[in-house]
């Protein structure tokens, strides 16, 4: 399969935060990386900036070796990083500071090509970024900002911060990045559910007994224990990427693959939760072992009461879902890396086998990540002359596999929202009434256990979490799936 790439318009892009860690790993690899795709024209210009006193050839040194750092081997080409590192200017600005450098920013923009500025700060930042790129006139109404998460850690300091962006810019100007949206095979849910018929008339409550979504994860909190403690993985991941995956399965099919079409319909989804009672809640820790710290340890906080991992069943109210519940569960420390949705449909109506063929429920598994693919798995009859015995079997499709080379170059979700930004195109990207909604359905089960000063359960590094959580779903007659990497 022969790819297309399609180059995007001329830029200039300005990474406040360009020395940090973000930039570093995603951003500005990124970049490279479509440049060597041939998707950023030559006459684009990216411009960090960041309290580090550099000047642009510091810079340069500094994204030759994040680009050997982060870049596979195969992919670094001497000459076109070369080539990129032309491409790269740099203006020392302390945004909490004076006013050093925003003159020197000013003159470096040109007129005529897509402006960009990426917030990779902290948020308590931004209102000061947003206010001196308007007082400079550098800013203009063509544009665009992008800014990540943490955007705020309940309703009403995500209110604030979108109020502060709002009074320097129009929704349409902002772009707030959900890197799961950024992920492949995410995107692929909307391909997998509306490009084809096959799914649609089974995906509701009458033929789908129960999703799971679970983001299982291998590492803990170690290095970034103290913005981790404050945040736990009910903000840093239900509130967020979980919630953004159960919107894509659970909405209903927009009029048309548009940015404010689809998000119309995420929000719908947001709006119908339920909110969920303590019981339908497991919060965990993860323990110290022989060889590693627990939690309380990586998070330097000895009567930290913040959870490692979260399991939560969770209803969506509205026609096609009521009566399916779709259990979410994500962690840290966990035995496998993988993420994966799981559909499982409901038994046939009436079965004509004797119960000794061994019948067991059709279950679709989009894997997100590694091994990015699609699995549904159908009750065939076992081989040979036994008389009519059942099995499962996988129908099993390896994106990397099916797609060939494409398949296998996936590129990484920053890369793709970041030309999105380019391309001015908001449909992967989260609206300001979204992020306050998905707030608003968080703080009360927040509120709820802090309120009762519940404790999470501990769990052991390496397993697959907290007792509990199997018994959240064995009460419902249920089992996670067991997740392998
Ligand atoms: C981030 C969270 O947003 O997502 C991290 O802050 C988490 O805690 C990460 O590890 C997971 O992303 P990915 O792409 O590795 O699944």
């Amino acid at each position: 399969m022969v790819s297309r790439v399609i180059p995007v318009e001329v830029f200039d892009l300005v990474i406040f935060g360009a020395t940090g860690d973000l930039a570093r790993r995603k951003i500005l690899p990124g970049l490279y990386r479509r440049y060597l795709a041939g998707q950023v024209p030559a006459e684009c210009r990216i411009i960090g900036a960041a309290r580090t006193d550099l000047d642009a050839d510091g810079f340069r040194a500094l994204v030759t070796a994040a680009i050997d750092e982060f870049v596979p081997a195969d992919r670094r080409d001497p000459k076109v990083i070369a080539d990129f590192l032309q491409r790269l200017d740099y203006v020392s600005i302390d945004a909490a500071r004076g006013e050093a450098g925003w003159t020197t920013l000013k003159g470096l923009m040109r007129k005529g090509v897509v402006r960009a500025f990426y917030f990779s700060v902290a948020p308590a930042l931004f209102g000061e970024l947003a206010e001196k790129l308007h007082s400079h006139g550098i800013a203009n109404a063509h544009s665009r900002i992008v800014v990540e998460k943490p955007f705020g850690r309940d309703l009403a300091t995500a209110k604030a911060l979108n109020a502060t962006l709002a009074s320097h810019f129009s929704e349409n100007q902002i772009y707030r990045i959900d890197h799961y949206l950024g992920k492949e095979t995410v995107q692929n849910l909307m391909a997998v559910r509306f490009a084809n018929i096959l799914f649609e008339p089974l995906w509701n409550t009458q033929y789908i007994d129960h999703v799971q979504i679970t983001v299982s994860e291998t590492v803990g909190v170690e290095g970034r224990g103290s913005y981790y403690d404050k945040s736990g993985a009910m903000r840093d991941m239900v509130q967020n990427h979980m919630m953004q995956l159960l919107c894509l399965i659970a909405m209903e099919p927009p009029y048309h693959f548009d940015p404010n079409a689809v998000r119309d319909e995420k929000l719908k989804v947001i709006r119908a939760l339920q909110p969920v009672p303590p019981e339908d809640i497991v919060r965990g820790q993860y323990l110290a072992s022989k060889t590693a710290p627990g939690y309380l340890e990586d998070a330097e906080n000895p009567e930290s009461r913040t959870e490692s991992y979260i399991a939560l069943k969770v209803h969506v109210a509205n026609w096609r879902w009521k009566g399916t519940p779709f259990y979410l569960r994500t962690g840290k420390k966990l035995r496998a890396r993988a993420s994966e949705i799981a559909i499982t449909f409901k038994e046939p109506p009436h079965s004509i086998f004797d119960d000794a063929a061994g019948w067991r429920e059709n279950v679709l598994v989009i894997r997100l990540q590694p091994n990015e693919g699609m699995n549904l798995k159908v009750m065939i009859k076992e081989p040979g002359p036994g008389g009519m015995r059942l099995v499962q079997v996988p129908l099993d499709m390896s994106f990397a596999e099916a797609l060939g080379e494409e398949g296998a170059d996936i590129p990484d979700a920053y890369e793709r929202l970041i030309m999105d930004v380019i391309r001015g195109n908001q449909t992967l990207f989260m609206r300001g009434d979204e992020l306050e909604a998905a707030w608003a359905w968080t703080d009360p089960i927040i509120e709820g256990w802090e309120a009762r000063g519940d404790r999470p359960k501990g769990y052991d590094a390496g397993s697959s979490g907290p007792e509990d959580a199997l018994m959240l779903m064995h009460r419902d007659g249920r089992r996670w799936r067991e997740v392998r990497e």
